[in-house]
């Protein structure tokens, strides 16, 4: 069969009906990088079907930040989904997804108050509602997220448990440049100088990891290292660096295995977002 895309709800629903169980799925906003490819190279060896969605969703942006700017190529991307062998491409439109007077919404709470959720308001909200609305298009038997975005996993696994859907969620490791850098779309942004300087959030996990291998355990002194490290740049500017639990997010005093170490920096007008699992 060769590769479908599919820009109408009614259609992907059809389409889906034909498809040979079980099926994997992997949510994207496009302009596909060696990590998306990475969980499609997952999925694709789980599953005898693949479907690949390309929205850049609206409602997890906030208002002031970067939605219309968003890099797009869906051409490019058609092009390395069909070397992957996807069966289908999803891509609707804004208005497909949400029509005039569109007005439900999926909420997980207090986890979503935390990190990310802290410094984006409504960021998740966007996120749980748009990936609620593809899991009941595209009916997948299993769906894969990156490491990566480490709270959008937890969030997305809690909604899954608590709302009773019935999929599996695979979450596959960050991958990254050979400098360390994680691979994101946001990437792109960056001149030559910030390009350098964005090392410094692999450099902040790295000492993290390091410290917590040598025996320390006293949260604070880890963060207080990782925030030394990172004021040494002059173009980074320090969202939040956090040491918590990985299920409830909640801040550690004292690092237990398994603790999350995530952070947000923002190099110029990039915000740039990384982690580590200390093990
Ligand atoms: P997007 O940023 O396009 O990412 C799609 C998926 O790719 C996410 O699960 C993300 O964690 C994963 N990913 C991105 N960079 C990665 C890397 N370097 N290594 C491994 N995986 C990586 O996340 C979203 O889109 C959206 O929030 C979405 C879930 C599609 C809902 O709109």
């Amino acid at each position: 069969m060769s590769m479908k895309v599919v820009e109408k709800i009614d259609d992907m629903k059809r389409l889906r009906q034909q498809l040979t169980e079980p099926v994997g799925f992997v949510p994207t906003m496009g302009y596909l990088h060696e990590g998306h490819l990475a969980l499609i190279r997952w999925a694709r060896t789980e599953n005898p079907s693949l479907v690949v969605s390309l929205f850049v969703n609206p409602t997890q942006f906030d208002p002031q930040e970067d939605f219309s700017q968003y890099p797009r190529d869906p051409e490019r991307d058609f092009g390395l989904l069909e070397k992957e062998r996807a069966d289908i491409v999803f891509m609707p439109s804004v208005d497909e997804m949400y029509p005039p007077r569109f007005n439900s919404w999926v909420e997980v709470g207090r986890l979503t108050e935390r990190l990310e959720g802290a410094s984006r308001p409504g960021h998740f909200r966007g996120v749980t509602t748009v990936v609620a609305k593809l899991f009941n298009i595209i009916q997948p038997t299993r769906a894969y997220f990156g490491q990566k975005d480490a709270q959008q996993v937890v969030v997305i696994k809690k909604m899954v448990a608590e709302l009773n859907m019935n999929l599996e969620i695979v979450t596959v490791p960050t991958m990254r440049e050979g400098d360390g850098l994680a691979m994101s779309s946001r990437n792109t942004y960056l001149n030559p100088e910030e390009r350098e300087v964005a090392t410094v959030l692999y450099q902040a996990i790295s000492l993290a990891q390091k410290l917590w291998v040598r025996g320390e355990t006293n949260a604070q002194v880890i963060r207080q290292q990782m925030l030394t490290l990172i004021r040494k740049e002059p173009l980074a500017a320090i969202d939040y660096i956090s040491i918590a639990d990985t299920e409830t997010l909640d801040e550690l005093d004292t690092v237990k295995s398994p603790a999350l170490v995530s952070l947000a920096v923002k190099i110029g007008n990039t915000r740039l977002i990384d982690n580590v699992v200390l093990e």
